[in-house]
């Protein structure tokens, strides 16, 4: 019988308001009666005037605010807005950032409402995954396209205390809307715009590159939103470049990317966030650049696994039909790395400081974060993973 995707529900209550203003009409989506606690980061959004825009559009409602959400958000800094919550009775938050801010967030508003001691939202070595049965309701203001956050219900968090980087997801986090404004992309330096258009692109990378199941809309999805990363990343990561159009595919592509319309039905193989994940642990790499660090290892090891997957890549993505079916992989992969270094990412472990003792303490962090059989067929074992990593930190091309 011919291989067939498996069966699914797909949910996604976000209301998506994108394009230009959209601050300015806050109001219209918070119920008029709540106490909303506005949440950020480390001040960009004090620096570029995005939270005075947000503040006057609530003008008329009763806020708080809590900033200070770092990039890898903690769990000790988001609990302090937990007490908040708690001592001055809010019922609505607003997130204004990127995926650190508004995953924190998602946090913050299961951990207010938990029965409990909110670690225990998490499993993986830090808690026991207990259910989130309820929580604060929520909006966004995206202001770096990257994650997804914006529009799915996943959140990850950093137990400096455990050193593990962990998440949860639970439908009761979905954002009730996110408000999508291109132009605030504006201020956002190159590295940070090559992280975002990276893990846009590993997002729908560890969706797509597993093995056949004849999911043709996710495939073709998959393989369009790739070929517009690739159009216009290279443009995107020029600080400077503000062309509206450019901005607005990028934000909605890496939203697109990670809203859950690509995993429906299909296999999916999450193991360089695995990965990733730990480096950031052992050392606060950036998310992106622990990403693209790992990725063309992580292709080279599993070639025999994912072979039917990387000679489509190739043919679809990067347009190679020349060769035989591992001349075609191969070049995808130097493609792809070629792609990363157009924007300035690192593609091997030693330039995100990884040094070749670290291995023996990320496959320690594996095991304890209960990353010992993953991959899109629970195959990838400590073994593979010491290999990959090992390999990501010699490979030079
Ligand atoms: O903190 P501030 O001062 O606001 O500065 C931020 C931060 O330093 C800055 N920034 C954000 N918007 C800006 C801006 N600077 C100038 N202009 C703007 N418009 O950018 C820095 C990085 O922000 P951050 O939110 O950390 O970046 P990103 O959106 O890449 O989020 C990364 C986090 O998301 C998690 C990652 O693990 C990491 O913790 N992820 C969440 C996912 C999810 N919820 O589905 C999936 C992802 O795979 C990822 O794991
Ligand atoms: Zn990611």
């Amino acid at each position: 019988m011919t291989k067939a995707m498996s069966d699914f529900v797909y949910y996604n209550p976000v209301k998506v308001i994108f394009g230009k203003n959209k601050i300015e009409e806050l109001a219209k989506h918070i119920p008029s009666d709540k106490k909303v606690l506005i949440t950020y980061g480390g001040g960009s959004v004090k620096r570029f005037g995005t939270l005075d825009r947000v503040l006057d559009a609530l003008k008329d409602y009763d806020v708080g605010e809590f900033g200070g959400i770092e990039a890898n958000p903690t769990y000790e800094t988001c609990i302090k807005a937990v007490d908040k919550i708690k001592a001055e009775g809010y019922d609505y938050l607003l997130a204004v950032g990127g995926g650190s801010v508004i995953d924190g967030t998602k946090f913050i508003a299961a951990a207010a409402e938990f029965d409990g001691d909110p670690k225990h939202i998490f499993g993986k070595g830090v808690g026991k995954g207990l259910p989130v049965k309820y929580a604060v309701p929520f909006g966004t203001v995206l202001t770096l396209p990257a994650t997804a956050s914006e529009m799915n219900d996943g959140a990850v968090i950093n137990f400096k205390k455990e050193k593990a980087k962990v998440s949860f997801s639970n439908w009761r986090v979905f954002p009730q809307f996110s408000i999508l404004e291109p132009e605030l992309t504006y201020t956002l330096p190159k590295r940070q715009l090559a992280n975002g258009v990276t893990d846009a692109f590993i997002h729908i990378i560890e969706q797509y590159l597993t093995y056949p199941v004849n999911g043709m809309a996710q495939d073709e999805f998959a393989e369009g939103l790739m070929r517009v990363l690739i159009e216009i990343g290279p443009d995107v990561v020029d600080e400077d470049n503000h062309d509206y159009m450019l901005r607005s595919n990028y934000m909605w592509t890496a939203t697109l990317a990670l809203n859950r319309i690509l995993s429906r039905g299909v296999p999916g193989d999450w193991s360089t966030h695995g990965l990733g994940h730990e480096i950031t642990v052992l050392n606060d790499t950036d998310h992106a650049r622990s990403l693209s660090a790992l990725l063309p290892a992580v292709m080279i090891v599993r070639k025999l696994k994912k072979w039917d997957k990387l000679v489509q890549y190739a043919e679809k993505v990067w347009g190679v039909t020349e060769g035989s079916e591992e001349e075609k992989i191969d070049a995808a992969i130097l493609k792809t790395v070629a792609f990363f270094k157009s924007l300035g990412m690192p593609t091997n472990l030693a330039e995100v400081g990884v040094e070749a003792n670290d291995i023996a303490t990320l496959v320690d962090q594996l095991e304890a974060h209960g990353k010992t059989a993953i991959s899109e067929r629970g195959d990838q074992t400590l073994d593979v993973s010491r290999e990959i990593y090992r390999q990501a930190l010699t490979l030079n091309f």
